[in-house]
Protein backbone atom coordinates (compact mmCIF):
# COMPACT_ATOMS: atom_id res chain seq x y z
CA UNK A 1 0.00 0.00 0.00
CA UNK A 2 1.21 3.47 -0.98
CA UNK A 3 2.45 5.87 1.80
CA UNK A 4 3.73 9.12 2.21
CA UNK A 5 6.81 9.46 4.89
CA UNK A 6 7.61 12.77 5.79
CA UNK A 7 10.21 13.66 8.49
CA UNK A 8 10.11 17.02 9.89
CA UNK A 9 11.49 19.96 7.50
CA UNK A 10 10.65 23.29 8.91
CA UNK A 11 11.71 26.37 7.24
CA UNK A 12 10.37 25.31 3.48
CA UNK A 13 12.22 27.61 1.29
CA UNK A 14 12.29 28.33 -2.57
CA UNK A 15 9.56 28.31 -5.12
CA UNK A 16 6.54 26.75 -6.16
CA UNK A 17 3.96 26.75 -9.56
CA UNK A 18 1.08 26.20 -8.78
CA UNK A 19 -0.88 23.73 -11.57
CA UNK A 20 -4.55 24.29 -12.99
CA UNK A 21 -7.57 24.32 -10.92
CA UNK A 22 -9.44 20.88 -9.80
CA UNK A 23 -12.87 22.50 -9.37
CA UNK A 24 -12.33 24.36 -12.99
CA UNK A 25 -11.53 21.80 -14.75
CA UNK A 26 -13.69 19.34 -13.89
CA UNK A 27 -17.32 21.37 -14.74
CA UNK A 28 -15.14 22.58 -18.16
CA UNK A 29 -14.47 19.27 -19.21
CA UNK A 30 -18.19 18.52 -18.70
CA UNK A 31 -19.36 21.75 -20.38
CA UNK A 32 -17.67 20.16 -23.53
CA UNK A 33 -20.03 17.86 -24.10
CA UNK A 34 -22.61 20.88 -25.20
CA UNK A 35 -20.99 21.25 -28.60
CA UNK A 36 -20.40 18.68 -31.08
CA UNK A 37 -16.86 21.52 -31.89
CA UNK A 38 -13.54 20.44 -30.89
CA UNK A 39 -12.62 21.95 -27.32
CA UNK A 40 -9.25 22.79 -26.22
CA UNK A 41 -8.20 22.84 -22.41
CA UNK A 42 -4.87 23.76 -21.55
CA UNK A 43 -3.30 23.99 -18.08
CA UNK A 44 -5.10 20.84 -17.36
CA UNK A 45 -3.92 19.52 -14.15
CA UNK A 46 -2.46 15.67 -13.59
CA UNK A 47 -5.03 14.91 -10.97
CA UNK A 48 -6.24 11.18 -10.56
CA UNK A 49 -10.04 13.00 -10.73
CA UNK A 50 -9.24 14.33 -14.30
CA UNK A 51 -8.47 10.47 -15.14
CA UNK A 52 -11.90 9.83 -14.41
CA UNK A 53 -13.16 12.43 -15.87
CA UNK A 54 -11.46 11.81 -19.61
CA UNK A 55 -13.03 8.13 -18.73
CA UNK A 56 -16.67 9.41 -17.87
CA UNK A 57 -16.31 11.26 -21.41
CA UNK A 58 -15.05 8.61 -23.21
CA UNK A 59 -17.75 6.49 -22.19
CA UNK A 60 -20.16 9.10 -23.25
CA UNK A 61 -18.73 9.03 -26.92
CA UNK A 62 -16.48 12.37 -26.64
CA UNK A 63 -13.05 11.86 -28.60
CA UNK A 64 -10.79 12.57 -25.70
CA UNK A 65 -6.95 13.46 -26.86
CA UNK A 66 -4.35 13.63 -23.64
CA UNK A 67 -1.48 15.74 -24.24
CA UNK A 68 0.61 15.73 -21.44
CA UNK A 69 3.57 17.56 -22.61
CA UNK A 70 1.82 20.34 -22.68
CA UNK A 71 -0.81 19.66 -20.08
CA UNK A 72 -3.71 20.09 -22.97
CA UNK A 73 -6.98 17.97 -23.48
CA UNK A 74 -8.57 18.01 -26.66
CA UNK A 75 -12.23 17.15 -26.49
CA UNK A 76 -14.94 16.39 -29.16
CA UNK A 77 -17.68 15.03 -28.61
CA UNK A 78 -19.79 14.59 -32.30
CA UNK A 79 -22.22 12.34 -30.92
CA UNK A 80 -23.49 11.28 -27.52
CA UNK A 81 -23.08 7.37 -27.54
CA UNK A 82 -24.47 7.08 -23.90
CA UNK A 83 -26.73 9.30 -21.75
CA UNK A 84 -25.14 7.53 -18.51
CA UNK A 85 -22.72 7.86 -15.85
CA UNK A 86 -22.72 4.68 -14.28
CA UNK A 87 -22.36 4.15 -10.53
CA UNK A 88 -18.65 3.19 -10.32
CA UNK A 89 -17.75 6.32 -11.89
CA UNK A 90 -19.60 8.43 -9.51
CA UNK A 91 -18.90 6.55 -6.61
CA UNK A 92 -15.36 7.49 -7.80
CA UNK A 93 -15.84 11.17 -7.99
CA UNK A 94 -18.93 12.85 -7.09
CA UNK A 95 -18.26 14.98 -10.06
CA UNK A 96 -19.68 13.22 -12.22
CA UNK A 97 -23.16 14.57 -11.53
CA UNK A 98 -21.60 17.66 -13.79
CA UNK A 99 -22.50 15.64 -16.95
CA UNK A 100 -26.67 15.88 -15.93
CA UNK A 101 -26.71 19.29 -17.50
CA UNK A 102 -24.90 19.01 -20.74
CA UNK A 103 -26.47 15.78 -21.34
CA UNK A 104 -29.90 17.13 -20.61
CA UNK A 105 -29.06 19.70 -23.07
CA UNK A 106 -27.70 18.22 -25.70
CA UNK A 107 -29.83 15.22 -26.33
CA UNK A 108 -32.67 15.88 -23.87
CA UNK A 109 -31.84 12.71 -21.71
CA UNK A 110 -29.77 11.86 -18.37
CA UNK A 111 -29.23 8.96 -16.42
CA UNK A 112 -27.24 9.37 -13.29
CA UNK A 113 -26.21 7.09 -10.78
CA UNK A 114 -26.90 9.01 -7.13
CA UNK A 115 -24.13 10.27 -6.14
CA UNK A 116 -23.65 8.84 -2.32
CA UNK A 117 -22.80 10.44 0.83
CA UNK A 118 -18.62 10.53 1.49
CA UNK A 119 -16.47 11.53 4.30
CA UNK A 120 -17.51 14.79 4.67
CA UNK A 121 -20.72 15.03 4.25
CA UNK A 122 -24.41 13.37 2.85
CA UNK A 123 -23.85 15.62 0.06
CA UNK A 124 -27.35 15.64 -1.32
CA UNK A 125 -28.21 16.67 -4.94
CA UNK A 126 -31.85 18.17 -4.53
CA UNK A 127 -31.00 21.60 -5.98
CA UNK A 128 -29.56 20.79 -9.00
CA UNK A 129 -33.38 18.51 -9.36
CA UNK A 130 -34.91 21.29 -8.51
CA UNK A 131 -32.96 23.73 -11.55
CA UNK A 132 -33.08 21.42 -13.66
CA UNK A 133 -36.95 20.51 -13.30
CA UNK A 134 -37.51 24.41 -13.45
CA UNK A 135 -35.96 23.92 -17.07
CA UNK A 136 -38.64 21.41 -17.96
CA UNK A 137 -36.62 18.58 -16.89
CA UNK A 138 -38.75 15.40 -15.83
CA UNK A 139 -37.08 13.72 -13.10
CA UNK A 140 -37.40 10.00 -11.46
CA UNK A 141 -35.55 7.85 -9.28
CA UNK A 142 -34.98 4.54 -9.90
CA UNK A 143 -32.73 1.71 -8.69
CA UNK A 144 -30.29 4.19 -7.39
CA UNK A 145 -29.61 6.27 -10.12
CA UNK A 146 -31.55 9.58 -11.27
CA UNK A 147 -33.43 9.73 -14.97
CA UNK A 148 -34.07 13.18 -16.42
CA UNK A 149 -36.09 13.87 -19.60
CA UNK A 150 -36.98 16.92 -21.15
CA UNK A 151 -37.83 17.15 -25.20
CA UNK A 152 -36.64 20.80 -25.03
CA UNK A 153 -35.49 22.72 -21.95
CA UNK A 154 -37.39 26.52 -21.23
CA UNK A 155 -35.78 29.40 -19.62
CA UNK A 156 -36.54 29.79 -16.05
CA UNK A 157 -35.88 31.64 -12.21
CA UNK A 158 -34.43 29.66 -10.13
CA UNK A 159 -33.80 30.67 -6.21
CA UNK A 160 -31.09 28.09 -5.02
CA UNK A 161 -32.24 27.40 -1.21
CA UNK A 162 -28.17 27.57 -0.26
CA UNK A 163 -25.56 28.76 -3.07
CA UNK A 164 -24.32 25.15 -3.97
CA UNK A 165 -21.28 24.99 -6.34
CA UNK A 166 -22.71 22.04 -8.23
CA UNK A 167 -25.53 23.20 -8.44
CA UNK A 168 -25.06 26.32 -10.28
CA UNK A 169 -22.32 25.04 -12.43
CA UNK A 170 -25.17 21.84 -13.73
CA UNK A 171 -27.67 24.77 -13.99
CA UNK A 172 -25.92 27.15 -15.83
CA UNK A 173 -24.79 24.33 -18.50
CA UNK A 174 -28.40 23.34 -19.09
CA UNK A 175 -29.74 26.84 -19.51
CA UNK A 176 -27.09 27.79 -22.25
CA UNK A 177 -28.81 25.47 -24.78
CA UNK A 178 -32.18 26.13 -23.17
CA UNK A 179 -35.07 28.24 -25.17
CA UNK A 180 -34.89 31.92 -23.67
CA UNK A 181 -33.98 32.99 -20.18
CA UNK A 182 -32.63 31.72 -17.31
CA UNK A 183 -31.68 33.67 -14.08
CA UNK A 184 -30.59 32.04 -10.86
CA UNK A 185 -31.16 33.70 -7.90
CA UNK A 186 -28.75 33.06 -4.47
CA UNK A 187 -26.07 31.37 -7.21
CA UNK A 188 -22.41 30.14 -5.89
CA UNK A 189 -20.05 32.83 -6.46
CA UNK A 190 -17.00 30.62 -6.53
CA UNK A 191 -14.17 31.35 -9.05
CA UNK A 192 -14.46 28.35 -10.88
CA UNK A 193 -17.65 29.29 -11.96
CA UNK A 194 -16.64 32.30 -13.53
CA UNK A 195 -14.18 29.88 -15.37
CA UNK A 196 -16.47 27.92 -16.64
CA UNK A 197 -18.65 30.41 -17.73
CA UNK A 198 -15.44 32.25 -19.10
CA UNK A 199 -14.95 28.99 -21.33
CA UNK A 200 -19.03 28.93 -22.08
CA UNK A 201 -19.16 32.27 -23.45
CA UNK A 202 -16.24 31.72 -25.45
CA UNK A 203 -18.26 29.00 -27.33
CA UNK A 204 -20.97 31.00 -27.97
CA UNK A 205 -22.84 31.21 -24.66
CA UNK A 206 -24.78 34.31 -23.54
CA UNK A 207 -23.56 34.30 -19.48
CA UNK A 208 -23.66 37.34 -17.20
CA UNK A 209 -23.16 37.55 -13.68
CA UNK A 210 -20.62 34.68 -12.63
CA UNK A 211 -19.20 35.58 -9.64
CA UNK A 212 -22.33 37.03 -8.28
CA UNK A 213 -25.18 36.07 -6.26
CA UNK A 214 -27.47 36.67 -9.41
CA UNK A 215 -26.69 35.18 -13.14
CA UNK A 216 -28.47 35.45 -16.42
CA UNK A 217 -28.24 33.01 -18.79
CA UNK A 218 -29.97 33.54 -22.62
CA UNK A 219 -30.37 30.37 -24.39
CA UNK A 220 -28.93 30.24 -27.97
CA UNK A 221 -29.54 27.09 -30.16
CA UNK A 222 -25.86 26.03 -30.34
CA UNK A 223 -22.54 26.05 -29.04
CA UNK A 224 -19.06 26.37 -30.83
CA UNK A 225 -15.65 24.48 -29.76
CA UNK A 226 -13.43 27.22 -27.67
CA UNK A 227 -9.74 27.06 -26.40
CA UNK A 228 -8.99 27.66 -22.32
CA UNK A 229 -6.42 27.65 -20.11
CA UNK A 230 -7.90 26.55 -16.56
CA UNK A 231 -7.18 29.15 -13.85
CA UNK A 232 -4.51 27.81 -10.78
CA UNK A 233 -6.04 25.75 -8.21
CA UNK A 234 -6.86 28.16 -5.66
CA UNK A 235 -7.21 25.31 -3.11
CA UNK A 236 -3.80 24.20 -3.63
CA UNK A 237 -2.38 28.16 -3.55
CA UNK A 238 -3.58 27.72 -0.38
CA UNK A 239 -2.09 24.15 0.97
CA UNK A 240 1.00 25.65 0.13
CA UNK A 241 0.92 29.34 1.66
CA UNK A 242 0.16 27.21 5.02
CA UNK A 243 3.33 25.06 4.61
CA UNK A 244 5.38 27.72 4.67
CA UNK A 245 3.65 29.15 7.49
CA UNK A 246 3.41 25.67 9.44
CA UNK A 247 7.51 25.56 9.16
CA UNK A 248 7.89 28.91 9.63
CA UNK A 249 9.67 29.14 6.26
CA UNK A 250 9.41 31.66 3.32
CA UNK A 251 8.01 30.51 0.26
CA UNK A 252 7.49 32.16 -3.47
CA UNK A 253 4.43 30.71 -4.94
CA UNK A 254 4.04 30.94 -8.85
CA UNK A 255 1.27 31.06 -10.86
CA UNK A 256 -1.39 31.86 -8.16
CA UNK A 257 -4.03 34.48 -8.03
CA UNK A 258 -4.06 36.57 -4.98
CA UNK A 259 -7.37 37.72 -5.03
CA UNK A 260 -8.68 34.05 -5.18
CA UNK A 261 -6.97 33.46 -1.62
CA UNK A 262 -7.83 36.60 0.30
CA UNK A 263 -9.30 34.82 3.16
CA UNK A 264 -6.55 32.73 3.32
CA UNK A 265 -4.20 35.80 3.69
CA UNK A 266 -5.94 37.44 6.37
CA UNK A 267 -6.55 34.88 8.33
CA UNK A 268 -2.61 34.30 7.95
CA UNK A 269 -1.89 37.87 8.48
CA UNK A 270 -4.01 37.76 12.06
CA UNK A 271 -1.59 35.18 13.00
CA UNK A 272 1.23 37.21 12.32
CA UNK A 273 2.37 35.48 9.08
CA UNK A 274 3.68 37.68 6.55
CA UNK A 275 1.96 37.54 2.81
CA UNK A 276 2.69 40.00 0.56
CA UNK A 277 0.95 39.83 -3.31
CA UNK A 278 2.26 39.98 -6.64
CA UNK A 279 0.87 40.37 -10.11
CA UNK A 280 0.73 36.32 -10.52
CA UNK A 281 1.76 34.96 -7.36
CA UNK A 282 2.75 35.19 -3.36
CA UNK A 283 5.02 35.36 -0.97
CA UNK A 284 4.37 33.81 2.52
CA UNK A 285 7.23 34.70 5.01
CA UNK A 286 6.32 32.53 8.60
CA UNK A 287 10.24 33.32 9.81
CA UNK A 288 9.72 36.00 12.00
CA UNK A 289 8.18 36.48 15.14
CA UNK A 290 5.57 34.45 17.84
CA UNK A 291 3.06 33.59 15.81
CA UNK A 292 -0.70 33.54 17.40
CA UNK A 293 -3.88 31.67 17.30
CA UNK A 294 -7.19 32.88 15.31
CA UNK A 295 -10.53 31.92 14.83
CA UNK A 296 -11.96 30.94 11.24
CA UNK A 297 -15.29 29.96 10.04
CA UNK A 298 -15.92 28.82 6.90
CA UNK A 299 -18.43 30.01 4.44
CA UNK A 300 -19.12 29.91 0.40
CA UNK A 301 -17.01 32.09 -1.67
CA UNK A 302 -16.01 34.86 -0.69
CA UNK A 303 -15.67 33.50 2.72
CA UNK A 304 -13.10 31.46 4.45
CA UNK A 305 -12.92 28.02 1.52
CA UNK A 306 -14.07 24.41 3.65
CA UNK A 307 -11.37 23.02 1.67
CA UNK A 308 -8.64 25.27 3.31
CA UNK A 309 -10.33 24.36 7.12
CA UNK A 310 -8.25 21.03 7.73
CA UNK A 311 -4.87 22.51 6.18
CA UNK A 312 -5.35 25.75 8.10
CA UNK A 313 -6.30 23.60 11.47
CA UNK A 314 -3.50 21.90 11.30
CA UNK A 315 -1.28 25.03 11.18
CA UNK A 316 -3.33 26.38 14.00
CA UNK A 317 -2.12 23.47 16.36
CA UNK A 318 1.52 24.66 15.81
CA UNK A 319 0.90 28.67 17.47
CA UNK A 320 0.05 30.06 20.84
CA UNK A 321 -3.27 30.58 22.40
CA UNK A 322 -6.45 28.56 21.60
CA UNK A 323 -8.50 28.94 18.15
CA UNK A 324 -11.91 28.77 17.43
CA UNK A 325 -12.65 27.06 14.20
CA UNK A 326 -16.31 26.57 13.09
CA UNK A 327 -17.33 24.25 9.94
CA UNK A 328 -20.74 25.81 7.66
CA UNK A 329 -20.57 24.19 4.54
CA UNK A 330 -20.53 20.71 5.59
CA UNK A 331 -21.69 18.77 8.54
CA UNK A 332 -18.87 16.27 8.94
CA UNK A 333 -15.87 18.11 8.09
CA UNK A 334 -13.50 16.74 10.88
CA UNK A 335 -12.26 13.69 10.20
CA UNK A 336 -8.72 14.86 10.09
CA UNK A 337 -8.90 16.06 13.88
CA UNK A 338 -8.68 12.50 15.53
CA UNK A 339 -5.49 11.84 12.81
CA UNK A 340 -4.16 15.11 14.56
CA UNK A 341 -4.96 14.82 17.96
CA UNK A 342 -2.94 11.53 17.53
CA UNK A 343 -0.14 13.61 16.28
CA UNK A 344 0.07 15.29 19.96
CA UNK A 345 -2.47 17.97 18.91
CA UNK A 346 -5.26 18.87 21.68
CA UNK A 347 -8.55 19.96 19.70
CA UNK A 348 -11.78 19.11 21.04
CA UNK A 349 -15.12 19.16 18.66
CA UNK A 350 -18.20 20.76 20.02
CA UNK A 351 -21.07 20.12 17.08
CA UNK A 352 -20.32 22.40 13.76
CA UNK A 353 -17.01 24.06 16.17
CA UNK A 354 -13.46 22.90 17.20
CA UNK A 355 -11.56 24.04 19.72
CA UNK A 356 -7.74 24.11 19.01
CA UNK A 357 -5.41 24.40 22.00
CA UNK A 358 -2.21 25.51 20.40
CA UNK A 359 1.57 25.48 20.59
CA UNK A 360 1.97 21.73 20.53
CA UNK A 361 4.90 20.24 19.74
CA UNK A 362 3.66 17.41 17.12
CA UNK A 363 4.77 14.47 17.22
CA UNK A 364 5.19 11.72 14.31
CA UNK A 365 2.93 9.15 13.86
CA UNK A 366 1.34 6.42 11.70
CA UNK A 367 -2.05 8.39 10.36
CA UNK A 368 -4.30 7.75 7.47
CA UNK A 369 -6.40 10.29 5.26
CA UNK A 370 -9.74 9.77 5.32
CA UNK A 371 -10.62 12.27 1.98
CA UNK A 372 -8.70 14.99 0.07
CA UNK A 373 -8.05 17.95 1.99
CA UNK A 374 -7.71 15.73 5.75
CA UNK A 375 -4.90 14.05 3.54
CA UNK A 376 -3.34 17.22 2.84
CA UNK A 377 -3.56 18.80 6.73
CA UNK A 378 -1.67 15.71 7.76
CA UNK A 379 0.86 16.32 5.29
CA UNK A 380 1.19 19.92 6.30
CA UNK A 381 1.24 18.82 10.36
CA UNK A 382 3.92 15.71 9.33
CA UNK A 383 6.19 18.64 7.91
CA UNK A 384 6.08 20.51 11.38
CA UNK A 385 5.88 17.06 13.70
CA UNK A 386 8.96 16.28 15.87
CA UNK A 387 9.93 12.58 14.15
CA UNK A 388 8.35 10.67 11.18
CA UNK A 389 4.85 10.60 9.91
CA UNK A 390 3.50 7.79 7.61
CA UNK A 391 0.59 8.99 6.12
CA UNK A 392 -1.77 6.02 4.39
CA UNK A 393 -4.68 5.93 2.18
CA UNK A 394 -2.99 8.29 0.49
CA UNK A 395 -5.17 7.62 -3.02
CA UNK A 396 -7.28 10.66 -1.09
CA UNK A 397 -4.84 12.94 -1.77
CA UNK A 398 -3.35 12.28 -4.94
CA UNK A 399 -6.99 12.84 -6.83
CA UNK A 400 -6.50 16.76 -5.75
CA UNK A 401 -3.01 17.44 -5.86
CA UNK A 402 -0.58 17.19 -8.84
CA UNK A 403 3.02 16.45 -8.41
CA UNK A 404 2.28 16.90 -4.47
CA UNK A 405 5.74 15.04 -3.20
CA UNK A 406 7.97 17.04 -5.88
CA UNK A 407 6.93 20.04 -5.20
CA UNK A 408 7.16 19.89 -1.27
CA UNK A 409 10.72 18.43 -1.93
CA UNK A 410 11.37 21.28 -4.31
CA UNK A 411 10.85 23.46 -1.34
CA UNK A 412 13.38 21.59 1.44
CA UNK A 413 10.88 18.79 2.73
CA UNK A 414 11.39 15.34 3.44
CA UNK A 415 8.98 13.08 1.78
CA UNK A 416 9.08 10.55 0.10
CA UNK A 417 5.83 8.55 -1.59
CA UNK A 418 6.63 4.30 -0.47
CA UNK A 419 4.49 1.08 -1.29
CA UNK A 420 4.61 -0.82 2.38
C1 LIG B 1 -17.72 21.77 -4.67
O1 LIG B 1 -18.45 20.62 -4.26
C2 LIG B 1 -16.26 21.35 -4.63
N1 LIG B 1 -16.04 20.24 -5.56
C3 LIG B 1 -15.88 20.92 -3.21
O2 LIG B 1 -14.49 20.64 -3.21
C4 LIG B 1 -16.14 22.09 -2.26
O3 LIG B 1 -15.87 21.67 -0.93
C5 LIG B 1 -17.59 22.53 -2.37
O4 LIG B 1 -17.90 22.86 -3.75
C6 LIG B 1 -17.89 23.75 -1.52
O5 LIG B 1 -17.06 24.80 -1.88
C7 LIG B 1 -15.95 20.52 -6.89
O6 LIG B 1 -16.07 21.65 -7.32
C8 LIG B 1 -15.71 19.35 -7.79
P1 LIG B 1 -21.81 22.30 -2.91
P2 LIG B 1 -20.08 20.61 -4.39
O7 LIG B 1 -22.86 21.78 -3.80
O8 LIG B 1 -20.48 21.30 -5.63
C9 LIG B 1 -25.13 21.19 0.19
C10 LIG B 1 -12.55 19.42 -2.79
O9 LIG B 1 -11.99 19.18 -1.71
N2 LIG B 1 -25.93 20.84 -1.00
O10 LIG B 1 -21.48 23.76 -2.93
O11 LIG B 1 -20.53 19.23 -4.16
C11 LIG B 1 -24.03 20.16 0.45
O12 LIG B 1 -24.53 19.08 1.20
C12 LIG B 1 -14.06 19.31 -2.90
O13 LIG B 1 -11.97 19.80 -3.84
C13 LIG B 1 -27.28 20.59 -0.85
O14 LIG B 1 -27.82 20.64 0.25
O15 LIG B 1 -20.45 21.50 -3.13
C14 LIG B 1 -22.99 20.94 1.21
O16 LIG B 1 -23.35 20.93 2.58
C15 LIG B 1 -14.68 18.75 -1.62
N3 LIG B 1 -28.01 20.25 -1.95
C16 LIG B 1 -23.15 22.36 0.66
O17 LIG B 1 -24.41 22.41 -0.02
C17 LIG B 1 -27.45 20.19 -3.21
O18 LIG B 1 -28.18 19.91 -4.18
C18 LIG B 1 -22.07 22.73 -0.34
O19 LIG B 1 -22.17 21.84 -1.41
C19 LIG B 1 -26.07 20.45 -3.35
C20 LIG B 1 -25.33 20.78 -2.22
Amino acid sequence: MAKYIIRQSLSLTGEVAISGSKNAVLPIMAAALLTDARCEITDVPALRDVDVMCGLMRGIGARVNERYGDRTIEITTEAIASEEAPNELVKKMRASILVMGPLLARTGRARIALPGGCAIGTRPIDLHLKGLKALGARIVSKDGYVIAAAERLRGANVYLDSPSVGATENITMAAALAEGTTVIENAAEEPEIVDMVNFLNKMGARIKGAGTNTIRIEGVARLGGAKHGVIPDRIETGTFMIAAAVTRGKVLIRNAVPDHVKPVTAKLGECGVDVRALDDGLIVDARHGVLRATDIKTLPYPGFPTDIQSQFMAFLTTVRGSSVVTENVFENRYMHVNELNRMGANIKIEGRVAIVEGERLLRGAEVFATDLRAGAALVLAGLSARGTTRISEIHHIERGYSAFVEKLKGLGADIVRAEE
